[in-house]
């Protein structure tokens, strides 16, 4: 086994039973991903995209098949176990963003550093620092019920970052956002791939956004028809485009 990689998935499927209906979401798949690789994962709706995040992030199991994180087969962990990996290692900025709607934006990205028993001043600090890099330290007291759906995705963006994940997953960070800052956000991505070595796996439909990534894997009717390099990703600029 390669000790290097981040992920090692081989043979996976899943198959969702409803109502006495199968759905084969993912069809035996199998590929690795390094430490420090940036890779983005396009494929048309339905094609298994999330399913497949849901399963690396181990938020849900495979039907079959093997996953491998860092080392460990997700099989054999407890739940306490699973939820200790998650939070520390793992950064997740979702599709449906899961923030609560009740508590603030800084309350919701200092909520994950609770769950690890992070003290309270370091969790504001720390929280504040990157609701700022995501343009939103103007809105630190709002409650995610009074922002706009972009603003929501990047409060999203700010609490996935805020554990400083040796992992990011992000499904479609950048699908409710304007373009502009949709390249701040991919500005964002890099220099934390380049500069701080974090592995980011992402969904997305853009190709311009996938453009800035190292890896393209496309995923078609749960399976992958192509897997490739990407040998210059397209710088994105800091534009400071954010409101
Ligand atoms: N909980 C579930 N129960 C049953 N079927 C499901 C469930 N979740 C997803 N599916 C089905 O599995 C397939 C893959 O869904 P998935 O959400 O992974 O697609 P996706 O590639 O992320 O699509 P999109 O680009 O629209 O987000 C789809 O046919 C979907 O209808
Ligand atoms: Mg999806």
């Amino acid at each position: 086994m390669n000790t290097q990689g981040i992920i090692h998935v081989s043979h996976l499927s899943k198959v969702y039973k409803t109502e006495g209906m199968e759905t084969t979401a993912l069809s035996d798949i199998s590929f690795d991903i390094q430490k420090g690789e940036f890779v983005a994962i396009m494929g048309p709706s339905g094609s298994g995209k999330s399913t497949l995040m849901h399963i690396l992030g181990a938020l849900d199991t495979p039907t079959t098949g093997q996953y491998i994180l860092d080392g460990e087969n997700v099989e054999n962990l407890t739940d306490d176990e699973l939820a200790d990996i998650r939070n520390k290692k793992i950064g997740f900025i979702f599709q449906a963003f899961n923030l609560l709607p009740r508590i603030t934006v800084l309350q919701n990205v200092m909520l994950p550093m609770r769950y690890a028993g992070i003290p309270e001043e370091e969790r504001k600090k720390t929280a504040q620092k990157y609701l700022e890099m995501v343009g939103l330290g103007h809105r630190l007291s709002h409650t995610s019920s009074q922002i706009s759906g972009g603003q929501q995705q990047r409060v999203a963006i700010a609490r996935g970052l805020a554990m400083n994940p040796a992992l990011l997953l992000a499904d479609e960070p950048t699908g409710n956002i304007a373009s502009a800052q949709a390249e701040e956000i991919m500005a964002i991505f890099q220099e934390l791939n380049n500069k701080q070595g974090h592995t980011i796996v992402m969904i997305t439909h853009e190709p311009d956004i996938a453009a800035h990534s190292k890896r393209i894997i496309t995923v078609k009717d749960g399976k992958i028809i192509s897997d490739k390099k990407n040998p210059k990703p397209i710088p994105a600029k800091r534009t400071n485009a954010i409101d």
